[in-house]
């Protein structure tokens, strides 16, 4: 049984995590893939890798990231745009969960 860790109970109780884990990947897909790997390459992506993101820090952390960007900023990087305001809280739950676990994009 896969434990949902980042999330809310009130996801836990709604959403199955297989159903966490299609959802954060169809978010990633279509808000976060155009900035940023989840592999070790980041490529020619304007963003950094996500993969020291989620090996380092948690999933608040990672939650805080993207609705407050300005908060901590990457050094070397310009701040996030601050674009996200259109998830929902289960679509933000269900990314976070995604960046935050090791799930194959
Ligand atoms: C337009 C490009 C862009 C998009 C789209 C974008 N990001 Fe970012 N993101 C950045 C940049 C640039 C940084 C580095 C500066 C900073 O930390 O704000 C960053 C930083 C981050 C960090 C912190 C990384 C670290 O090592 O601490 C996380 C986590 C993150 N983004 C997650 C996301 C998620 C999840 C999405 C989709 C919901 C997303 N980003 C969409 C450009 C983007």
């Amino acid at each position: 049984m896969l434990m949902v860790v980042c999330c809310r109970h009130k996801t836990e109780a709604t959403l199955a995590p297989l159903e966490i884990v299609e959802l954060g990947r169809s978010v990633f897909q279509e808000n976060c893939s155009s900035c940023h790997s989840l592999t070790g390459e980041s490529g020619a992506r304007p963003g950094p890798s996500l993969a020291t993101a989620r090996k380092s820090r948690d999933a608040t952390a990672i939650r805080e990231s993207i609705i407050e960007p300005d908060r901590t900023v990457v050094p070397g990087y310009p701040p996030m745009p601050d674009s996200f305001q259109h998830l929902s809280e289960r679509e933000l739950d269900a990314v976070v969960y995604f960046v935050a676990n090791e799930v194959k994009p």
